[in-house]
């Protein structure tokens, strides 16, 4: 039996694993599933990386590492479009760790070094909902930290980003002595909705004025369906923003696991506490992990990886469309990510049943109530990754519309 949350019913988490071990079409987890490219396995197999990662002083020298170190924040900073800098002591400053999940929860701990520093311990944080859990879930685990969920349905649009309430409850959330935080994801998972660049300017703008510390996760930013031009926080900062930002390269290549996160800060008052938040938890990242995405990163920059895999989503969105045509389901298309939602609402079944039947289906996907935090929970979304090779796709899509041909409509 899978593990419930509080709220409801299996974590993002547990249904994915569910996804990936019971379903052979797995729709489930948002990273990619797809052929790597030639290079990927050729620099998996390279020989020099293997040896480079085995060394020790006196072959591996400080100046090895710093070269290894430079040639990865140089790889990165092209890839996200992150302005490059004359050195690790200059902003936006650029931190490598684990994953994603682990760039965020140190993202977290550095504001609580932060707000301790500044004698304001306790902090609000403004972030919307839905959006992907994790966030609810290392918020909810600090003591000290009360958050605050914006529901996105502007216009009465599900999903659709609402900045004016967002402003508003920024406003509304700050008080004396406490530290005020606001957390955006953008794009926003599972919704694939981005920020403007007016709105996260506005945004940007409150933050200054409010005192306030923004946090961007940008794991989207640069993979799904849009083209090469969702707005970055780096790319427009007002001066004397406190700024975060977290991007890491599982969603962009998937690759099973192998993966690095990266935290990006604004300013030298952040990064210090960045560092040390990163001190408690990592020596350093593995050098083999940081030499072979160095690597990948590059050959992705010659190759144009990230046109193709937008190719693919785009592919994939368009027989999604076309597939359901004939059913009651609605495909929410989102502007930017990999993933979709469906929407089962006309069919009578919850996402939960939806989900169960199609596990047995074979096909893997997400109950969309585990992406809602506050009292607003619909329960007739799914949501579908989209970077999946298109023949595997295409016939897991034959397979819902067939299991939901005959319901209502
Ligand atoms: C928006 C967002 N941020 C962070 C993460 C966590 O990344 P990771 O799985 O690499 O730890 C995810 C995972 O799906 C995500 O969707």
């Amino acid at each position: 039996m899978a593990k419930k949350t509080p709220q409801d019913g299996p974590t993002l988490t547990v249904q994915e694993l569910e996804a990936a071990h019971l379903a052979r079409f797995d729709l489930g987890p948002g990273y990619p599933q797809l052929p790597v490219p030639e290079y990927v396995t050729r620099i998996y197999l390279d020989d020099r990386i293997e040896a480079m990662s085995l060394q020790t002083a006196p072959a591996w020298t400080p100046a090895s590492q710093a070269s290894m170190d430079k040639e990865l924040d140089s790889a990165v900073r092209a890839f996200i479009g992150l302005p490059t800098t004359a050195g690790r002591d200059e902003p936006p400053y650029l931190r490598t760790t684990f994953t994603g999940s682990t760039a965020l929860d140190r993202v977290v701990s550095s504001v609580k070094r932060f707000a301790r520093a500044v004698k304001a311990p306790e902090i609000d944080v403004v972030t919307t909902t839905p959006s992907i859990d994790i966030m609810r879930l290392f918020l909810e685990e600090h003591a000290e930290i009360k958050p605050h969920f914006v529901e996105s349905r502007k216009r009465n649009r599900m999903g659709a980003l609402d900045v004016d309430r967002l402003r508003t409850a920024l406003r509304a959330a700050k008080a004396d002595r406490r530290t005020l935080v606001c957390l955006l994801t953008s794009p926003e998972n599972p919704t694939g909705e981005h920020w403007s660049e007016v709105e996260l300017r506005g945004i940007a703008e409150d933050c200054v004025e409010l005192d306030a510390i923004l946090i961007v996760d940008h794991t989207f930013a640069v993979s799904g369906v849009q083209s090469e031009t969702i707005p970055k926080i780096w790319d427009l900062a007002p001066s004397g923003l406190r700024w975060l930002a977290t991007w890491d390269t599982g969603k962009t290549f998937g690759l099973n696991e192998d993966k690095l996160g990266f935290i990006v800060a604004g300013d030298r008052g952040l990064v210090d506490f960045v560092d040390e938040a990163l001190a408690v938890m990592q020596f350093g990242v593995a050098r083999r992990q940081k030499l072979f995405f160095t690597q990948v990163i590059q050959e992705a920059i010659d190759s144009d990886y990230l046109g193709e895999l937008r190719t693919v989503c785009r592919q994939n969105l368009a027989v999604l469309v076309k597939g359901l045509k004939g059913t009651s389901i609605k495909v929410r298309k989102p502007s930017a990510g990999s993933m979709a939602l469906l929407d089962f609402s006309a069919t009578g079944y919850t996402d939960e049943e939806v989900r169960q039947a199609l596990l047995r289906e074979n096909v893997g996907v997400i109950s969309g109530n585990v992406f809602f935090h506050g009292d607003w929970v619909p329960r007739s979304y799914v949501r579908v990754a989209l970077a999946r090779p298109a023949e595997h796709f295409a016939d897991a899509v034959e397979l819902i519309a067939k299991r939901f041909a005959g319901s209502a409509g």
